[in-house]
């Protein structure tokens, strides 16, 4: 496996590759590898010829300065296991790398709207760091594919309408959420949880579980088992940012003639703020 951190040297040896004819995935991430990244880099692997992971903490997608001091950063255990997982090459540039002129007045991408609601309401400036970080790799790599995982869910809706709307000749593939044992959504955060709090982090899946099954056997006054959930959650100590149940398409108002829905909540467990989310289809019948 490759490890390479400067702009030039990728682009000699993707040239090569592709003058090879060889299809090329790209797998963004922050690096402090758990088995959800694992698992897209294995999508990436039967999706083309040569697999890019790239390793950035990328400092224009954090709102918090702490939040970025404090993210794990485990950059050779990462590279090993890449290599364990047969990646081609990892890419780990530096911030002046990525942003040579600094970032204060670098040109950024904004997806406006989506890139407000949920997430972005709360962590001000989050997703234009990242589909300007995104749009980035996607031009250094010039990627065939891309591969994102569903956890981040409004960051797959953002990205897919980025490539849309920029025109961007890249496949994205999304990957299906890669859970603990007791259901907790991996995540390189979930190392912020006391032990007490690990214990019951795996609630925020059954409350969302819990929604879906509801849903499904017929309740449709939405604002009314939201609220019942959030009581839930706020009684068993987590602060609730968003409990929501909108449209999976663009995240819209869902109403009770919607069939595609996703449910989607963030909430605080002491210091971690955990994300996750459950889709369902219902039948025309219903
Ligand atoms: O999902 C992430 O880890 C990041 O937001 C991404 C897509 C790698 C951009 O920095």
């Amino acid at each position: 496996m490759l490890t390479v951190s400067n702009i030039p040297e990728l682009r000699k040896v993707l040239g090569q590759w592709r003058a090879e004819g060889e299809r090329i995935a790209l797998v963004p991430t922050m690096g402090n590898l758990h088995r959800g990244h694992l698992q897209l880099v294995e999508t990436a692997k039967a999706e083309a010829s040569r697999v890019v992971v790239s390793i950035f903490v990328n400092p224009m997608q954090f709102d918090r300065e702490n939040d970025l001091k404090g993210y794990p950063r485990t950059l050779e255990e990462d590279r090993q296991k890449l290599e364990g997982m047969g990646a081609d090459l990892v890419f780990v540039p530096s911030s002046s790398e990525v942003y040579p002129l600094g970032m204060e007045t670098a040109t950024q991408v904004d997806v406006p709207g989506l890139s407000r609601i949920l997430c972005g309401a709360s962590r001000a400036g989050h997703f234009r760091g990242v589909t300007t970080i995104v749009t980035k790799l996607f031009n250094m790599v010039q990627p065939d594919v891309a591969v994102f995982g569903k956890k981040d869910y409004q960051q797959l809706l953002l990205i897919r309408r980025l490539v849309a709307d920029l025109n961007i000749p890249v496949e994205v593939v999304a990957v299906a959420t890669v859970r603990e044992s007791d259901g907790l959504a991996m995540s390189s955060r979930n190392s912020y949880l006391s032990t007490d709090e690990r214990r019951r982090a795996p609630l925020l899946y059954l409350v969302l579980k819990g929604l879906k099954i509801a849903i499904k056997g017929g309740a449709r006054e939405y604002s009314k088992i939201l609220e019942e959930s959030k009581k839930d959650l706020i009684s068993h100590g987590y602060t609730p940012d968003y409990l929501r149940i909108l449209r999976q398409g663009d995240l819209s108002d869902a109403g009770s003639q919607d069939k595609a829905l996703v449910i989607l909540a963030a909430a605080w467990l002491g210091k971690a703020r955990l994300i996750d989310n459950v889709l369902l289809h219902l039948k025309d019948d219903r």
